[in-house]
Parts: structure tokens; C-alpha cells; sequence
């Protein structure tokens, strides 16, 4: 069977996670003892959740809403991907050593890697959650058109057998959640829904501004907001990852389709129960209720 063989190489793996090519034991290492400082903010989000929405509203508010030099240079360069490290391609490490603090991080990583810096206090962490389904089938697509994720040709149904399996890249999604969101409480801390920023980005903004201590000017929000709806990113190269060959937008665009409940497609009945047993015994204990459509 095609799924049997569909692992990971072992250095990929960090227990029962598996990092993305790329990420060495040298860089986890850099990683969990990298001093984050206060000022700094970490994005910490489960692939496929809108990290990259997330990664360009928290840069806009941390940059006064500047639209034109946000349309300038690419979101990995102003908000580097923490753990990755690309071949020819500067690591995330690399390019933060190059910006002026605070630091604005992003990260895939589960909680463990950071949790001396969490329980020291100091750097603001946000964290991105959004409905389990959803995200499963973004990944899906992910799976596809990304040439570095092992090859992956198999239909959906054979990507869900892969999920069950729990073999999939920066670990399962339920434990994922059930590591993070234990710290969803704590005062540095901010939990932000993919729907909410669906249905009431203007909210979201002051959330988070009032979070990290910003404020905006009231005339720039309604740009902002449209700068960051779906048919404005999609147009934008400066957050689709154009430059990376490793992606095939011939297969699927990175930008696909923005929506909520886009999974109806693709689940079956049978799918949609394992996912919402999961969801019932990990996240509604933990009070956290998201939208699936
Ligand atoms: P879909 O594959 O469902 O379209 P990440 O940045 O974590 O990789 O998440 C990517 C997902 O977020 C994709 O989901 C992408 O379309 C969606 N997304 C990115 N920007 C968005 C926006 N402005 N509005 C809605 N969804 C967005």
C-alpha cells in the first residue's frame, strides 16, 4: 500500500513530530536557546491555518499600517519562519539576526520548544488556531504542491489514512492544539481564530492591537482591511511565496480558496466523526469552541 511507505525520513523526526526538511537538530538546538526578549512576538500557528493572514495583520500593526512598505519585501523577510532552513535560501535564524528588534517570529513548533521562554514571561506569543477540517484539507493541498514534503500523489482519502496515522508534518494536529493551547490563559498569551478574522477582522485588529500595546490610526483600518482580504493577498507577491520553486502552483495555488467550511467537499461522514470525536475529547475540554462553517 502506497500510505505504508509514505514516511519521513528519521532525521525529520523530533519524537513523534516530524520537522520540516530542513529543520536540523543544529537549528532546534539554536532555537530552544534563543533568548526572545521582551518586545518580541511569536506567531505559533499549526501549518495551514492562516499563519501567513496572521503573520502580515500583526506586521501592519507593529509598522503603523504601512501598506506600501509592507508590498515591498516579503513577508519571510519582515516576519521569518523561525526553524527553517532551505538550501540556498537564508534561514529563518539567519534572516532575524539581520532586523532590528523587537522581533516578529513565526513558528510551527509545539510549545515544548519554547517553554522556558513562555513561562519567563517576556515575549508575546499568538497563537493561530483554525476549525480542524478546514485545516486538513488546506494541508492536503499542501501536500500536493509541495515538492518538499515527500511526493505526496495520493487522493484525499489516502491523505486522511495519513492523518490517522499521525505521521504528519509538525506532528498531529489534536496534540499540536493540546500543547499550545494549555498556555491560552496566561497573560502573554493570545489565542486568535482563523473565522474570526473571517468575520470580524475588525475586531481581531483591535484585539490584538490592544494586545501587543498598538494602537492604529481609526482612517487606516479600512485599507488594512482590505489589504488583507483574500482577493487582495492572492494578487500579492509579496505574501505568496512566488520565489520558491519548491511549490507548484501548476497543482494548487498557496493562496487556494480562503473559506470556511470548504472540508464538506472532501469529507466523508465517516472522516468527519473520527475528526469530531477528536475535536470533542482535545479542544471543547480545554473551552475553546471554533466554527466549521
Ligand atoms: P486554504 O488552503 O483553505 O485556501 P498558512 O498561511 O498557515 O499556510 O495558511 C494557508 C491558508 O490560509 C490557506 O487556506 C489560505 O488560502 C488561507 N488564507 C491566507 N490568506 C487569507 C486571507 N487573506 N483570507 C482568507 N484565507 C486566507
Amino acid at each position: 500500500k502506497m500510505m505504508a511507505e509514505y514516511r519521513f525520513p528519521n532525521e525529520w523526526m523530533k519524537g513523534d513530530m516530524v520537522l520540516e526538511p530542513g529543520v536540523t537538530p543544529e537549528t532546534l538546538k539554536k532555537i530552544e536557546s534563543f533568548e526572545l526578549k521582551e518586545g518580541d512576538i511569536l506567531i505559533a500557528t499549526y501549518p495551514k491555518t492562516g499563519t501567513t493572514w496572521m503573520q502580515e495583520l500583526v506586521w501592519l500593526i507593529c509598522n503603523n499600517g504601512d501598506i506600501k512598505q509592507a508590498r515591498s519585501m516579503p513577508i519571510f523577510e519582515r516576519v521569518p519562519f523561525f526553524e527553517y532552513k532551505l538550501d540556498g535560501v537564508k534561514s529563518g535564524l539567519d534572516v532575524l539576526q539581520e532586523r532590528p528588534r523587537p522581533y516578529m517570529i513565526k513558528t510551527h513548533f509545539r510549545s515544548e520548544i519554547y517553554q522556558s521562554q513562555i513561562e519567563a514571561g517576556k515575549v508575546k506569543i499568538i497563537v493561530g488556531i483554525r476549525n480542524p477540517k478546514d485545516t486538513l484539507v488546506s494541508l492536503y493541498h499542501f501536500y500536493r504542491m509541495n515538492n518538499n514534503l515527500g511526493n505526496f500523489k495520493g487522493t484525499w482519502d489516502d491523505f486522511f489514512e495519513l492523518y490517522k496515522t499521525k505521521h504528519i508534518v509538525f506532528g498531529d494536529y489534536f496534540k499540536w492544539y493540546s500543547y499550545w493551547l494549555q498556555y491560552k490563559d496566561k497573560p502573554n498569551v493570545k489565542l486568535i481564530k482563523y473565522e474570526d478574522m473571517h468575520h470580524r477582522m475588525s475586531d481581531v485588529i483591535d484585539d490584538v492591537c490592544q494586545f501587543l500595546g498598538k494602537t492604529l490610526s481609526r482612517d487606516a483600518i479600512p485599507d488594512i482591511i482590505q489589504h488583507l482580504t483574500f482577493n487582495d493577498m492572492s494578487k500579492n507577491p509579496m505574501v505568496n511565496f512566488n520565489a520558491l520553486d519548491l511549490l507548484d502552483k501548476d497543482i494548487s495555488p498557496f493562496m487556494r480558496k480562503g473559506k470556511i467550511g470548504d472540508w464538506k467537499n472532501y469529507f466523508s461522514e465517516e472522516q468527519s466523526s473520527v475528526v469530531d470525536k477528536h475535536y470533542r475529547e482535545v479542544i471543547e475540554p480545554l473551552g475553546v469552541k471554533l466554527e466549521f462553517e
